[in-house]
């Protein structure tokens, strides 16, 4: 099919631009040159001139099945056209039981019970407030105290954005959700240009009993750690560092919590960061691919004991958890995530990513000899290079995702850190055209 025939050029004038404040965006760099996608198919978005542009990131994380899947538009649509709406406080729809069920099959052993939010940002937040309620639940209501890392992020609601660790993130508002504090994150220079997992920094993990030691084990509630850091440029934990933080968590009642929003869903190799690193937390949070992105949808995974915990602490007949969103596991995007959720186990998608991956990682490491870069990292199909800053930080970046864009590529970028996502469907030659485009554009600074 011809695809840049059917592309739709946008005629506005620039004016028409005012009324959408965009998020994360340079708001006035953008509306003086738009870059605006009108099409997307598999591996390929469209832009409004009608250029076919590959796409580095997957959109936002979010399609590990490629753009626009006929399956899951087909689901939406009847869905929409059935039932659009149905309350579910008190109330409910088929679809959520059954995709609630999906869900729990792929996360670890354990975690069976899921929470429906709306995106990444409300499954921190609602993370948190399980926390803060299964500590109250059980006579520790003094669990007031969370654990996150530099250079974290945890989305931009209340609390994600004092658990945050990402400066620019936070610094516009204000102090934020008290008792938030945080480890130092897990970059080290002597782990520059290093494929997988480093084999040292694993020591890092004892910033968390530092934390018990100055504020009290039985002060902090919960500990949240991306399993990879994804959106400040894909850190990959050291060897044995997970695995400590799991056990100073077991040994002082510290709820582990995985922000699985980028590493879910096939990203890591694996399902989950928890399958892929071993080590299983307590809370999951996911959004992203859960529904390929078509429709905004967030899930959080809790383990069994947590959830019994605060509904067995109430009174029979009564609401046990004063939480919830009037979007809540929405009829249209159940119908899209359980369409994904096919679409994932008929193509076999996670494995085909970790078969992918060895090649994929490969092809990114090579990029090492290309002067701009300054550190590669990588895991899965997951990977983030740091481009030399130049005078203001962040500026480069922008220019890097500038001239990739009209070379043909979309990549995210955070300040001068690119982020490298393809969807799980790509095959070799879409990787050979994704670094080919960066060793161009890069060299050409
Ligand atoms: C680890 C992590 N948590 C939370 C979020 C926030 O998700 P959303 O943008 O859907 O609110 C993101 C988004 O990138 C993320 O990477």
């Amino acid at each position: 099919m011809s695809i840049s025939s059917e592309a739709v050029v946008l005629e506005q004038d620039l004016s028409s631009y005012e009324n959408h404040w965009m998020p994360f965006t340079s708001n006035r760099a953008f509306k003086a040159a738009p870059r605006m996608f009108v099409r997307g198919e598999g591996m390929y978005l469209w832009d409004q001139n009608g250029n076919k542009i590959l796409d580095a990131s997957s959109g936002l994380f979010t399609c590990a099945a490629g753009h626009t899947r006929p399956e899951i538009a087909e689901a939406i649509s009847r869905q929409a056209s059935t039932l659009d709406y149905v309350p579910h406080f008190g109330s409910a729809h088929p679809a959520s039981f059954e995709f609630a069920r999906r869900v729990a099959e792929l996360t670890p052993v354990g975690l069976d019970r899921v929470f429906f939010t709306c995106s990444g940002s409300e499954s921190v937040d609602t993370a948190i407030k399980i926390a803060f309620a299964y500590h109250r639940a059980r006579g520790q209501g003094q669990r007031q105290r969370l654990v996150s890392r530099e250079r974290a992020y945890h989305g931009v609601n209340l609390g994600g954005t004092a658990l945050s660790g990402m400066i620019k993130n936070r610094e516009a508002f204000g102090v934020g959700l008290p008792g938030v504090v945080h480890m130092r994150h897990t970059w080290l220079a002597e782990n520059r240009f290093t494929k997988g997992q480093p084999e040292t920094g694993a020591e890092l993990a004892e910033d968390l009993q530092r934390m018990v030691d100055l504020y009290g084990g039985e002060t902090i509630a919960a500990c949240f750690v991306e399993p990879v850091a994804g959106s400040t440029g894909v850190l990959v934990p050291p060897k044995g560092y997970l695995e400590r933080i799991r056990d100073i968590c077991d040994k002082r009642g510290i709820l582990l919590v995985f922000d699985e929003v980028i590493c879910g869903f096939g990203r890591l190799g694996a399902p989950f960061g928890a399958h892929a690193f071993g080590v299983t937390p307590d809370i999951l949070t996911m959004a992203k691919a859960l529904t390929n992105g078509a429709v905004p949808m967030g899930a959080v995974a809790v383990r069994d004991g947590v959830h019994d915990a605060i509904v067995d602490s109430s009174p029979n007949g009564v609401v046990e958890f004063f939480h919830g969103y009037t979007y809540s596991a929405h009829p249209l995007a159940c119908a899209a995530g359980l369409a994904t959720m096919d679409v994932y186990e008929k193509e076999d998608l996670f494995n085909r990513g970790a078969e992918l991956s060895p090649y994929f990682l490969d092809a990114v490491f090579g990029l090492s000899d290309v002067p701009l870069i300054k550190d590669i990292r990588g895991f899965g199909m997951l990977a983030g290079f740091d481009v030399e800053s130049g005078d203001v930080p962040g500026q480069r970046g922008g220019e890097v995702q500038k001239r990739l864009f009209h070379a043909g590529m979309h990549i995210k970028m955070t300040g001068d850190v690119g982020i490298l996502a393809p969807s799980l469907i790509a095959d070799r030659h879409h990787i050979d055209e994704m670094c080919g485009k960066l060793r161009e554009v890069l060299g050409s600074f």
